[in-house]
Order: structure tokens, then C-alpha cells, then sequence
């Protein structure tokens, strides 16, 4: 099938009770292309990783969340990629298409492309707007019913904050209301999570975005059975967060990387004049080169080879040569040992590697007010809180400071 891409969405306005997601539309005049005459990929051939409660999970996922043109056509990229092999599905309420999702579910098994959804891995998310005491339950409920499943192998909590924004917003929309990680407020939310684990709604449960310091403090107060298992963080050669990632690993937590090529058509509100783009670094493009592959395949192998194969990617895209190109990238290695290391780097001047620490989500959107507009304070871990009564101090005092700061200096913030 061969067809234009059109808006607007169908996106009901105000989906969410408070307030959620802007996609600024990126109408791009290429064409959406699937062809169901372009071979798949054996499932099978496809990389696993056994995670700490013993499932097995498929490192490539295919990835529901685009821009405000291609919603119309996520149940068609989604069918075709079950079709073309992929069985690991990556969803969010955040996406505002878990129905559409759930019928490509439905009419990849009418189709018999499986024989049912025991074969796919799907993962959803909490959006940061569910995360209280008597949100969490509806909020998987309502996933459940829109998938149209019993259950769910992996849900992530979305954000380590419920820090939202207005459907619609722009890149310098501010949440009055939004907060830092106040680590008991987020165990409530995550006893939540646990809870609905034990009633078998949830097969495994894991965190997105989340920090060391936060992830440090949950670790410290879960046991065996509600650790997370899975961190889902934004990944790719020129972020690669190496750090962070072994340090999730060496806590049994397996990483997958998003963004994994770039996010080429990612929302505007992340965009920025600093950002690079992974598919035409240099280095992407040469290896590319000798290998006679795709720039793409090269991001993707990397991300599945890198640290012995323990973590994994989600990519989408809507063409049948991107869709298969990108699940085949988790299948062999396509990469030798020193292209990886000329990627990875090792820490020696010989091999720099090419991280350029190129964060694309700033998450600026959801900056509360302490931290003066500084968006790398989301990711830093300066501002984390044990407990309400220490983020109650903290505010006073820095409310206090800031005070005499504006009255005092020069050229202080506002
Ligand atoms: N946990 C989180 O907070 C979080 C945040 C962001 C994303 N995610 C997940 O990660 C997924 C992937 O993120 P993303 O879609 O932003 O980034 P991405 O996978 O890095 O990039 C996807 C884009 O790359 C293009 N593309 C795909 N395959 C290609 C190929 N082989 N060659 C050239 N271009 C190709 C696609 O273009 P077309 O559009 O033309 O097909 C698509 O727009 C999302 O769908 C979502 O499931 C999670």
C-alpha cells in the first residue's frame, strides 16, 4: 500500500484527565510505504535477553509514539510490523493510541501473522499524570482495554515525576504544579505498580527516564519481587550514557535505548540548534559504507551489540524496508569489533568513541520551579528528595534565597 500522509490526527482533544501531550505536527511530503510482497525476518533469528524474573524479551522493539501525521497510520506500521517479524511492541497511554495499537494486535492475529497475542512482548507505560495512589489502577485498566489484552509483559513508569503538560503546548510551556523526585510520594505510585504485578496484570514492571539517584532509592526499598526490572532511557551513538547504563546493569536492570537512530522526525518542542543528527555523523555514515549497510542498520547494530548484548533498542518507522531493515539489525553482527570500538570508545585517546552526550529530549516541559529553568537539573540528580517534608524545607529555603538573591545581586534570575 502506497499512501500520502494526511492530517490532522484523529487524536480526541483533552484525551487525558490532566492534561498531557503536545505533537506539534512535522508533515513531512515523503510517502508512507507498505509493501506486504517484502519478506520478513524469522522471529526467532531475532536477539533475546532473559530478564531478572526470567522472561524473555526481544531487544528490538518497535516503537508506537509519532508525530501528529503518522497516528493515522500506526495500526497499518504496526500489523506490517508484526508481519515482518517483530515482536516486541513499545506503547504509552502517553501515545494516545493504545486502541490503535490494539486493533493492529487483533488484525495481525485475524491475519495470522501470529496465532496470538502470547507471541508478542508489549510493553506500556504510566503516563506521569497517573502516578497517585488511586490513579495507577484505572490508568492500567484503561491500557488493558485499549490493547485488549488480560495483561502486560512489561509496564515502565513513564517519568520518575507526574509532571505534565498542556496537550497543545509549546517548547516553553511551564507546569506551576510540577515537582522534582520526591522519593515517597513516587513508592506510593509504585506499590501501586507492585500491587498490580501480584494480581498478574503485569508480568514485569520497570521505570523510563529514571536517574541513579532516584533509581538508588527504590532499589534500596524494593525486594526481589518488585525491583525493577528494565530501564528505558534515550540512547543512541551520540548520547550513549554508557555510565548510567552499567551502573543499571550491574542492579540486574536491563537498559533499552529510544531514539535509538536520532528521532529524525521527532516533535518540535525538541529540537534544538545544539542537537546533531546520529544517521549523518561521519563516522555512522562510513561504517555504513564499508558495510554496505544502512546508516540506520549501524545505529541499531551498535545499540544491540554495545555492552555485550545485554540491553536492547525501539525504533519505528512507517516503510517496509525500514521496518524489516531495522528489526535485522538485532539479528547478527553486522558490525566487526573495531567499528564498535569506534564508536564506543574506550576511554583512551586512541578511541574516543563518538558520545557526544546529544541529549535530544531536554524534558523541559516538565522543569518545576526550583530549578530557575535549567533543564539539565531533570537529569543531574542535584534537586531529589527522600521525602515531602525535605522538598517542603528546600522550597522554603530556596524560596527564602531566592528572595534576597533578586533583591540584592546583580543581574540575578527572575
Ligand atoms: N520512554 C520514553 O520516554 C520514550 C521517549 C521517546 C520515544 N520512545 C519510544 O521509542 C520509539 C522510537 O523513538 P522515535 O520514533 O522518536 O525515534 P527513532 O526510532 O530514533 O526514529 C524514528 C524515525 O526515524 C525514521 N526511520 C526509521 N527507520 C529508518 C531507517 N531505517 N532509515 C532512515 N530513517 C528511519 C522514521 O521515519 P518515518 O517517520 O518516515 O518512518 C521515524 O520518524 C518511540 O516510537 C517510542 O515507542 C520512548
Amino acid at each position: 500500500m502506497l499512501a500520502a500522509r494526511r492530517g490532522p490526527s484523529r487524536r480526541p482533544a483533552n484525551f487525558f484527565k490532566k492534561g498531557l501531550f503536545m505533537i506539534p505536527p512535522n508533515v513531512s511530503s515523503e510517502m508512507v510505504n507498505f509493501d506486504p510482497k517484502v519478506q520478513g525476518i524469522d522471529p526467532a533469528a531475532v536477539h533475546k535477553v532473559t530478564l531478572a524474573g526470567g522472561a524473555v524479551m526481544p531487544v528490538a522493539a518497535f516503537g508506537t509514539f509519532h508525530s501528529d501525521w503518522a497516528q493515522d497510520y500506526m495500526k497499518d506500521a504496526t500489523v506490517e510490523a508484526i508481519r515482518v517479524g517483530w515482536r516486541h511492541i513499545d506503547t504509552a497511554r502517553a501515545y494516545e493510541n493504545e486502541e490503535v495499537v490494539g486493533e493492529a494486535i487483533r488484525e495481525a492475529i485475524a491475519k495470522g501473522y501470529i496465532a496470538s497475542r502470547d507471541e508478542l512482548f508489549i510493553t506500556a507505560k504510566l503516563w506521569n499524570g497517573h502516578m497517585s495512589k488511586q490513579d495507577v489502577e484505572p490508568a492500567l485498566n484503561h491500557t488493558l482495554r485499549a490493547l485488549g489484552v488480560e495483561k502486560v509483559d512489561m509496564y515502565l513508569n513513564h517519568w520518575p515525576w507526574p509532571n505534565v503538560h498542556t496537550p497543545g503546548c509549546a517548547g516553553d510551556h511551564r507546569n506551576s504544579d510540577a515537582v522534582p523526585y520526591i522519593h515517597d510520594c513516587f513508592m506510593e505510585t509504585w506499590g501501586q505498580i507492585v500491587r498490580l504485578k501480584k494480581a498478574g496484570k503485569i508480568v514485569d514492571i520497570g521505570t523510563s527516564n529514571h536517574t541513579a539517584a532516584d533509581l538508588k532509592l527504590l532499589l534500596r526499598d524494593t525486594d526481589s519481587f518488585s525491583r525493577p526490572v528494565v530501564n528505558q532511557m534515550e540512547m543512541h551513538p551520540l548520547f550513549q550514557q554508557t555510565g548510567l547504563r552499567r551502573y543499571m546493569e550491574s542492579q540486574g536492570i536491563v537498559c533499552t535505548g529510544y531514539m535509538s537512530l536520532g528521532s529524525p522526525n521527532r516533535p518540535g518542542r525538541d529540537r534544538f540548534k545544539e542537537h546533531r543528527a546520529d544517521m549523518t555523523d561521519p563516522l555512522i555514515q562510513s561504517i555504513a559504507a564499508q558495510n554496505a549497510v544502512s546508516p540506520a542498520k549501524v545505529c541499531l547494530n551498535w545499540a544491540y551489540q554495545r555492552e555485550n548484548k545485554s540491553g536492547g533498542y525501539v525504533a519505528m518507522a512507517t516503510r517496509t524496508d525500514w521496518i524489516v531493515d531495522n528489526l535485522s539489525a538485532a539479528t547478527k553482527d553486522f558490525l566487526t569489533p573495531s567499528q564498535m570500538l569506534a564508536i564506543s570508545g574506550d576511554d583512551t585517546p586512541e578511541h574516543p568513541g563518538i558520545d557526544a552526550n546529544n541529549r535530544l529530549i531536554w524534558g523541559q516541559v516538565f522543569l518545576w520551579p526550583e530549578a530557575l529553568g535549567d533543564w539539565r537539573v531533570l537529569w543531574d540528580d542535584s534537586q531529589v528528595f527522600e521525602t515531602r517534608a525535605a522538598y517542603a524545607k528546600f522550597k522554603q529555603s530556596f524560596q527564602n534565597h531566592h528572595q534576597v538573591w533578586q533583591e540584592t545581586t546583580v543581574n540575578a534570575p527572575h
